[in-house]
């Protein structure tokens, strides 16, 4: 259990919260609130400002400052293949059987997308796999501006690590300015949707729902309500692959089965 001590005033920032959620519809319900208040401290003092209404304020008037508090919040940190050796896994040992049980009519969901690395991952390798035309892939996030720059698809270099040349040159278009575009055969493919995993409704009928370094931020309670809901969107035999520093600790009473570290299986 972390402990943390805040020096600014706590009934402003009970407020602070209800405000968040009336004028800005963000819940933070959920999070881990320890952490919340640590970020949204240092902010205050980065700003200089010495009460959680008066950051409110600038929050409301200044569009960037705004976007630095979500992004302080929420880290939209990601990268084309994270953890590749994760993703070899996916497509070596869990991928062929998903294909086979859904006549190639995959569906797929990237929760918690970010700026859309993670769903285009997956377009590339259900492409490398000539699956890629048969499935349908859904990628969400609640962060507006994220989605918006997912749509775009443009990334620079950091974010192409794990790809080697080739993998560039058959999936993006390099700009002048050294950035690289995803082609539109592979950004075509994938349906971008603002939802809140904590809040929202999710659609059924999953057969792979992909959600990782989300849930880092959330407490048990919220954890394992989020959970559920992916035990509940799964198909049975449908697989839920998350974050290389996340375990379910009780997949069981999610209807969920260990079929690999970081993989897990309804049945
Ligand atoms: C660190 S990024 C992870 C991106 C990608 N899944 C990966 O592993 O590289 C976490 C993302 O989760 C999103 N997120 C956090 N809480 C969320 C919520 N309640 N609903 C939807 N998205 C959320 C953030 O906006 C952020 O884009």
């Amino acid at each position: 259990m972390e402990f943390y001590s805040s020096p600014f005033d706590d009934n402003d920032y009970e407020l602070f919260l209800k405000k968040l959620i009336k004028h800005f519809n963000l819940d933070l319900t959920g999070y881990k609130q320890h952490r919340v208040r640590r970020r949204t401290d240092l902010l205050l003092r980065k700003h200089r400002v010495t009460s959680y209404s008066e950051y409110f304020d600038l929050l409301k008037t200044h569009k960037d400052i705004w976007e630095e508090f979500l992004d302080k919040l929420t880290i939209n940190v990601t990268e084309f293949f994270r953890n590749p050796e994760k993703w070899e896994y996916l497509k070596k040992e869990i991928l062929p059987d998903l294909i086979k049980e859904s006549m190639g009519n995959l569906k797929i969901w990237s929760a918690g997308c970010s700026t859309g690395e993670e769903p285009y991952t997956i377009a590339i390798l259900l492409n490398e796999m000539g699956n890629l035309n048969k499935s349908t892939i859904i990628a969400a996030d609640f962060d507006e501006g994220a989605l918006k720059k997912a749509k775009e698809g443009i990334y620079d270099q950091k974010t192409l690590i794990n790809l080697n040349d080739s993998f560039k040159q058959k999936y993006f278009n390099k700009l002048e300015n050294g950035n690289y575009q995803i082609k539109d055969f592979i950004r075509k493919r994938v349906n971008f949707k603002q939802i809140n995993l904590l809040l929202d409704n999710f659609e059924s009928n999953f057969d792979l729902i992909v959600c990782r370094n989300v849930v880092i931020y959330f407490d048990t309670e919220a954890k394992d309500k989020l959970y559920k809901k992916f035990g509940d969107a799964l198909k049975k035999n449908g697989v839920l692959f998350v974050g290389s520093t996340e375990r379910i600790f009780n997949p069981k009473d999610f209807h969920l089965i260990s079929i690999a570290p970081f993989f897990y299986r309804k049945n």
